[in-house]
């Protein structure tokens, strides 16, 4: 694991990689242990880099025990464990207007984590300290990503 931090812009980034989907979602039960109801999370990356299997992990570390899938067709789906999990994929979406009109500002609330597959597709509309998570493929090894985690430092 690397750490850098941008002090200029108060910014954090750490890098991971992984190996496989099982470690993905290792990752993302990691992730969920410093999660608070209120935070939110953009995962950025292309098709099939591992969007859904991160949230299937952070979904467990939050005590939800449903099978979670994408929701590309619903847009939103709301699962209860240790606190409240509103999970999105943006990817049909043409703009953040579609997301305001089924309610975006009520989902975003201290009580619950969100999280967006495609959030940077709505950049516009993410809370300021939303924290974003880039999932990259590598070239030289199929069934391995690297994934960085930025978020606002103080
Ligand atoms: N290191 C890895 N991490 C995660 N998934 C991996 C990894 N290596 C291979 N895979 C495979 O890549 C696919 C990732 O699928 P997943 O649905 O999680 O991606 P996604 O980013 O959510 O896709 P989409 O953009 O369609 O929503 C799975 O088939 C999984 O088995
Ligand atoms: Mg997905």
């Amino acid at each position: 694991m690397k750490i850098k931090k941008d002090e200029g812009m108060s910014k954090e980034i750490q890098e991971f990689k992984t190996h496989s989907e099982k470690e993905t979602f290792e990752l993302g039960y990691r992730i969920s242990q410093e999660l608070k109801a209120g935070d939110t999370i953009s995962l950025e990356g292309d098709l099939g880099t591992g969007k859904t299997a991160l949230t299937k992990g952070i979904a467990a570390g939050l005590g939800i025990s449903k099978p979670i899938t994408s929701p590309t067709f619903t847009l939103v789906n709301s699962h209860a464990g240790r606190c409240v999990l509103h999970h999105f994929d943006v990817y049909r979406i043409d703009d953040s207007d579609e997301l305001l009109e089924i309610g975006w500002e009520e989902y975003i609330t201290d009580d619950a984590v969100c999280i967006v597959e495609w959030g940077d597709r709505i950049l516009d509309i993410l809370p300021e300290n939303t924290i974003h998570i880039r999932l990259e493929r590598d070239d030289k090894e199929a069934d391995s990503r690297n994934i960085f985690i930025e978020r606002e430092v103080l």
